[in-house]
């Protein structure tokens, strides 16, 4: 009954995003989400994808060829850096964050608690009204706790008239559960 972290992330994300429209994934790794994106904008929209490792982006990069998905444009540097990419004053409709490490591979390359930040804090002022950043949280490995606890105060700082924060886990699981941030804009 309860849906998981990330279904229930895609399921928030979906209900706000309309096609045509701008989203980014911050993290594209293995490129799950990135495909997941493209669904929801169509070709009439765009995906950018970051990752600031080219294992991830090649991974991601074929699997939207398997799909034969063509509208992303995918970007080998930090999410923080975001907008020195995007068109100027481009609005997007949402924005997609998988945090900690790339599965099947270098456990030691995680997201960090002040670029994550940085990439929300650029991102907010292009976000279009009604619209969602999505984090699912892992912070389980090493230095995932500070990252964690970064994000939280940053969004926990966020003015209640602006935005509204969302947080959704399962409390009685074990050995550190992701669960989901969601930062809705009013
Ligand atoms: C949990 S994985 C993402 C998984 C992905 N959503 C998927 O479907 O496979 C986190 C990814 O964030 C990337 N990453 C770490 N720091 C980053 C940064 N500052 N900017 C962009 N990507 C970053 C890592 O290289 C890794 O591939």
């Amino acid at each position: 009954m309860l849906k998981t972290v990330l279904s229930y992330a895609h399921e928030l994300i979906e209900k706000t995003v309309a096609p045509g429209e701008t989203l980014i994934d911050a993290t594209c790794g293995n490129g799950q989400d990135t495909l997941f994106l493209s669904k929801l904008t169509g070709e009439t929209g765009q995906v950018w994808a970051f990752d600031i490792q080219e294992k991830a982006i090649e991974r991601a990069r074929e699997l939207m060829t398997a799909n034969d998905v063509h509208h992303v444009s995918f970007v080998h540097d930090s999410h923080a850096n975001l907008a020195a990419y995007l068109p100027h004053d481009e609005q997007i409709g949402g924005a997609v964050f998988n945090l900690g490490y790339l599965p099947r591979s270098d456990k030691s390359v995680v997201t960090k608690g002040d670029s994550t930040v940085a990439a929300i804090r650029n991102m907010l002022p292009l976000l279009k009204p009604k619209g969602l950043i999505v984090l699912v949280v892992y912070h389980g490995h090493p230095g995932g706790k500070q990252e964690k606890q970064a994000v939280l105060d940053y969004l926990n700082s966020l003015d209640q008239q602006k935005f509204h924060v969302l947080s959704y886990g399962f409390i009685n699981q074990k050995n550190d559960p992701p669960f989901l941030l969601a930062i809705e804009k009013r």
